[in-house]
């Protein structure tokens, strides 16, 4: 099969190497096996690939997490069949020794981690929303319902942003919620208009947490996918029982993590865990993105059938590109998201011949 894979961290264009006859996976009992036609580069990817962080990673790999496609076989009495058109993020970031991703031609996916894609939606939009989509729900959902609450996400016009202000949106509006978010000043018409956030904050402009947007009044839960002096100055903005969602991330402008800052983001994010448990602090959660479908992604394709979720896609490239992708993605200004075409046609590919 045609494939990328990281043989080495670095650059882009020096780790990621293309193969055209690649070995396939073997799909296990429990999985379903998919011809893929698309996939994304999440941040989590080029984090991986570029030595961001030293996450410990056996190579060669085939990186990527998110996929879409069809089904060409499934488990015995599974709920997919063969031709089902489905998206999914695979969850094999954190094993280490899987060597097989999702920037292949095909793809072994557990049942659980599947979602059929919704009527009118692209293989390149759906593979897309997996990861972020996920992330962005499991963000929220410390603080559902949302309705009447006042929301703020930090970089609102990303992947993962772009999930959350849409999703607040959509499972609150109706019932008066509110949605601030931070962005540089060339996303906020995307992030009002576009996405529906009521208040956009220019981070650009002057420091965002003085801005008249952030101090109207406390926000109830707060969603950072920024990190760093953004945390901080963002638990001084939640009100009497506001709750915050912590992503992980290591704060504006960093660009390389040692094994000591993530020790002391965890250890800082279980003592603010273990304050907001005993209530000494407020609700604090660390989000470590749960791939089962059920967790968000099927919320999410539900919300994209009734069309109240859309797909922004920055830019679209070709799994040959994919180290042109990464490059991009690793400016950190995506708008949206950016997707890998890997098949056009799956379908008339794979099932005919098979
Ligand atoms: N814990 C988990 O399970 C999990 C899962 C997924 C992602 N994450 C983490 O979440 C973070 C966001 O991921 P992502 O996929 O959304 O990344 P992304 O798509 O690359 O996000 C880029 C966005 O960040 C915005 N941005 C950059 N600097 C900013 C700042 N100082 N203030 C406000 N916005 C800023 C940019 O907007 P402008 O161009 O307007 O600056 C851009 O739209 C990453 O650190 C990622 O590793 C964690």
């Amino acid at each position: 099969m045609r494939a990328v894979r990281m043989e080495k961290r670095g650059p882009a264009k020096e780790a990621l190497v293309f193969h055209a006859n690649h070995r396939l996976p073997q799909r296990q009992p429990n999985q379903v096996l998919l011809a893929a036609a698309a996939t994304s580069v999440a941040a989590g990817d080029w984090k991986m690939r570029s030595g961001f962080a030293p996450i410990p990673l056996k190579l060669p790999k085939i990186l990527g997490e998110d996929v879409s496609g069809v089904v060409l076989e499934a488990p015995t009495g599974s709920k997919f069949k063969r031709g089902d058109r489905v998206f999914g993020c695979t969850g094999q970031v954190l094993k280490s020794g899987e060597p097989f991703g999702t920037n292949a031609e095909f793809v072994a996916a557990e049942e659980s981690v599947l979602a059929l894609i919704p009527a009118g939606v692209s293989f390149q939009e759906a593979a897309s929303v997996p990861v972020s989509g996920l992330t962005a729900w499991q963000a929220l959902a410390p603080a559902m319902p949302l309705a009447g609450k006042r929301v703020l996400v930090h970089g609102g016009a990303g992947g993962v942003g772009s999930f959350a202000i849409q999703a607040g949106w959509a499972i609150a509006k109706a019932q008066g919620a509110h949605v601030t978010t931070t962005c540089s000043g060339r996303n906020v018409e995307f992030v009002t208009r576009q996405l529906g956030a009521d208040v956009a904050i220019d981070y650009t402009q002057a420091p965002w947490e003085a801005s008249p947007g952030a101090t109207a009044a406390p926000f109830d839960h707060i969603v950072d996918t920024i990190g760093g002096s953004y945390e901080r100055a963002s638990l001084r903005l939640l009100s009497k029982g506001g709750s915050f969602a912590n992503l992980g991330a290591s704060g504006p402008g960093v660009d390389k993590v040692s094994v000591w800052g993530i020790v002391g983001m965890l250890l800082g994010a279980m003592w603010r865990s273990m304050l907001g448990a005993v209530r000494l602090g407020p609700p604090y959660k660390f989000v470590m993105q749960d791939c089962t479908a059920s967790k968000g992604l099927d919320q999410i394709a539900a919300l994209m059938a009734e069309g109240k979720v859309k797909v922004h896609l920055d830019k679209v490239f070709t799994l040959e590109e994919l180290a042109a992708a990464h490059e991009y993605a690793e400016q950190g200004h995506v708008r949206g998201k950016v997707a890998v075409t890997i098949c056009d046609d799956p379908a008339a590919r794979w099932l005919a011949a098979s």
